[in-house]
């Protein structure tokens, strides 16, 4: 009999770690993640680990034939900037790992003849602001505003949605017997912040550096004016989030896709928090043109309403409850 098992692309990854501590807590340990890099060693207890690429369709085949995977967290993917030097590779990861993913979780749907829950983290690059006025116009975007990413990483996102929602609905419309569908469920994140981890290749990845520097006693030069605004979120909420998500009901879910956030701030702004447990902080700003303008092109503030009424979802760090319960005490411990 094949093991059941839930499905962790990206598992090495900010979100994937935090996942992986959070559902090993909860006593969850039918886990086989999949990740490009090897578990740190503090992992490698919680669950089966293949160090493989999402675009290798042999391994993944195999994979499906020796477990059960009865849901997938589907976190591999390259992130904004990253995807700006190296777009094609974006794409290829983003989209094709992604819709290899959703092919075989269609097929495992229909051989357990029960639906696979695809849980998938989106981002707020699938908006593009058309300007400055417009974003601080409109700072509680909704999920069917201004989608049109400027970025590789949110056109992927975005188109990626788009495929979760034909395989959950639509997946071989014109069969005389049509399969049982896969269960696609979707969050679209603000600006993620670990305490334990540190970003790469995103573009969000200002705030988070700018406070991991001032605990370790690292000057820092942030990438963006102090005047931008984004959304951001705290790791423990995000993780919350996915679950949650994947928790729900289905017939609670008027949607597929659904933002989640819990504050916004400025750059300038996110400085000044910093420098509250921080006081002897060096951080500056030296606006880089490029990552500037992504960061002018994603809203300031997203619009959850839907998730909050749909599944209940509801942020448990504020920004004051961010830095003071979770942020600061775990940084200082982590660098001490
Ligand atoms: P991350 O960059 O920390 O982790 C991504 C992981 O994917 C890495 O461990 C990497 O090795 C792995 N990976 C990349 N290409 C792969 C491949 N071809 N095969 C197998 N593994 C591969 O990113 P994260 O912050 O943990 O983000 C996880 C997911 O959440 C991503 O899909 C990201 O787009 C999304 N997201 C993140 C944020 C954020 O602020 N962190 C916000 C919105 C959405
Ligand atoms: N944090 C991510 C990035 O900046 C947003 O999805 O790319």
């Amino acid at each position: 009999m094949r093991k059941k098992v839930i499905l962790i692309t990206g598992a090495v990854g900010e979100i994937g770690q935090a996942l992986l501590t959070k559902l090993s807590q909860s006593g969850i340990n039918k886990l086989l993640t999949l990740d490009l890099q090897p578990l740190p060693p503090e992992f490698v207890p919680l669950s089966i680990h293949i160090q493989g690429d999402i675009l290798d369709r042999d391994m993944l085949t195999r994979l499906i034939t020796e477990y059960e995977v009865d849901t997938v967290y589907h976190l591999a993917a390259l992130l904004s900037t990253r995807g700006e030097f190296a777009p094609e590779l974006a794409h290829r990861v983003n989209v094709d790992g992604t819709m290899g993913l959703l092919q075989l979780a269609a097929e495992q749907s229909q051989r357990r003849g029960k639906s696979v829950k695809f849980i998938f983290p989106s981002s707020i690059a699938a908006y593009g602001m058309p300007d400055l006025y417009t974003k601080d116009r409109d700072n509680a975007v909704k999920e069917w505003q201004w989608s049109e990413p400027t970025t590789m990483y949110g056109c992927n996102k975005l188109y990626c949605e788009m495929l979760g929602n034909y395989y959950s609905h639509n997946y071989q419309q014109l069969a005389d017997a049509r399969p049982i569908m896969l269960d696609f469920r979707s969050v679209r994140f603000p600006g993620l912040i670990s305490a334990f981890t540190l970003p790469s290749g995103g573009t969000t990845d200002y705030g988070p550096e700018m406070l991991h520097a001032a605990a370790k006693g690292d000057p820092y030069v942030a990438f963006v004016r102090p005047d931008s605004r984004l959304p951001f979120m705290a790791m423990p909420d995000a993780v919350d989030a996915l679950l949650g998500l994947a928790a729900a009901p289905i017939e609670k879910l008027s949607r597929r896709v659904y933002n989640v956030t819990s504050f916004s701030l400025t750059a300038g702004e996110f400085r000044d928090k910093v420098c509250e447990s921080f006081p002897n902080a060096e951080i500056h700003f030296l606006s880089d043109g490029k990552r500037q303008g992504i960061v002018d092109s994603w809203p300031s503030g997203l619009n959850d309403d839907a998730a909050r009424r749909d599944w209940d979802w509801t942020p448990l760090y504020d920004l004051d409850r961010a830095f003071d319960e979770y942020l600061i005490p775990n940084i200082v411990g982590l660098y001490k």
